[in-house]
C-alpha cells in the first residue's frame, strides 16, 4: 500500500463520516483508495462481533477479545498489504490497546500483542466527551453494544488520549465535538502534508 491511514476513537465519534469524506477527497485527486475496517468479517472478526452483541458487561471476555481482535488483524493485514493505493482503515490496534486495556488487561501486554503489526503513516484519534458520543449513538437507533456505557467510555477516552504518549506512532488527536466541516478541515490539513498529488 502507498499510504496507510487509520481512524480510531470512541463509538459515535464520527469516524464513518470522516472516512467517506476523506475517501472522496483522495479519489478526487486521482488516488486509488481502499476503505476497510476492523473487526473484519473474517472468522475471528465475526466471533468478536458476536461477543460484542450478546454480552452486556463491558469488562467481561477481555482475554478472548484480545485474542480474537489480534488474530483478525493478522489476517486482515495479509489481505491489504499488497493493495496498490491508499488504504484507509476504520479502527486498528489503537482500539485493541484502548478497549482491551479498559477491560482490565495490562497496558504493556496489549501493546506487546500489537507491536509487530504495520505502523500507519498517520492515525487520527477522534476525541469527544462520551456524553456526546452516546447521544449520537442513540440517534442511530441501533441496539447498544457491550462497550457503549458511560463509565466505560469515560475510562476508554482517557486511554485513547494516552496513546499519543505511549506509542511513537504519528498520532493526531482531532476534536470531534465540532461540526463535520470543522472536523474534516483538521483532518484535511494533516493529509495534505503527507499526500502529494499524482
Ligand atoms: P462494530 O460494531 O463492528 O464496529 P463499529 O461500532 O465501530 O461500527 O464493533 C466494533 C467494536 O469493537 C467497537 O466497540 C470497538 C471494539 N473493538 C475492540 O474492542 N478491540 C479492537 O481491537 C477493535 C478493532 C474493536
Amino acid at each position: 500500500m502507498k499510504k496507510f491511514i487509520v481512524f480510531d476513537g470512541l463509538d459515535g465519534s464520527g469516524k464513518g463520516e470522516m472516512i467517506r469524506r476523506l475517501e472522496a477527497y483522495l479519489k478526487d485527486k486521482g488516488n486509488k483508495v481502499l476503505v476497510t475496517r476492523e473487526p473484519t468479517n473474517g472468522r475471528f472478526g465475526k466471533k468478536a462481533q458476536e461477543i460484542l452483541k450478546t454480552e452486556k458487561d463491558p469488562k467481561a471476555s477481555a482475554e478472548k477479545c484480545l485474542e480474537l481482535f489480534t488474530k483478525d488483524r493478522e489476517e486482515h493485514l495479509t489481505e491489504i498489504e499488497d493493495y496498490p493505493g491508499i488504504v484507509i482503515c476504520d479502527r486498528y490496534y489503537y482500539s485493541t490497546i484502548a478497549f482491551q486495556h479498559t477491560q482490565g488487561l495490562a497496558l504493556e501486554r496489549v501493546i506487546a500483542a500489537n507491536i509487530e503489526f504495520k505502523t500507519p503513516d498517520i492515525t487520527f484519534i477522534l476525541d469527544l466527551p462520551p456524553e456526546i458520543a452516546l447521544k449520537r449513538i442513540s440517534k442511530r437507533g441501533a441496539a447498544k453494544e457491550k462497550f457503549e456505557k458511560l463509565e466505560f467510555m469515560k475510562e476508554l477516552r482517557k486511554n485513547f488520549l494516552r496513546l499519543k504518549d505511549e506509542l511513537e506512532d504519528n498520532i493526531v488527536i482531532i476534536d470531534a465535538s465540532k461540526t463535520k466541516e470543522e472536523v474534516f478541515e483538521q483532518i484535511n490539513k494533516e493529509i495534505d502534508k503527507i499526500i502529494t498529488e499524482n
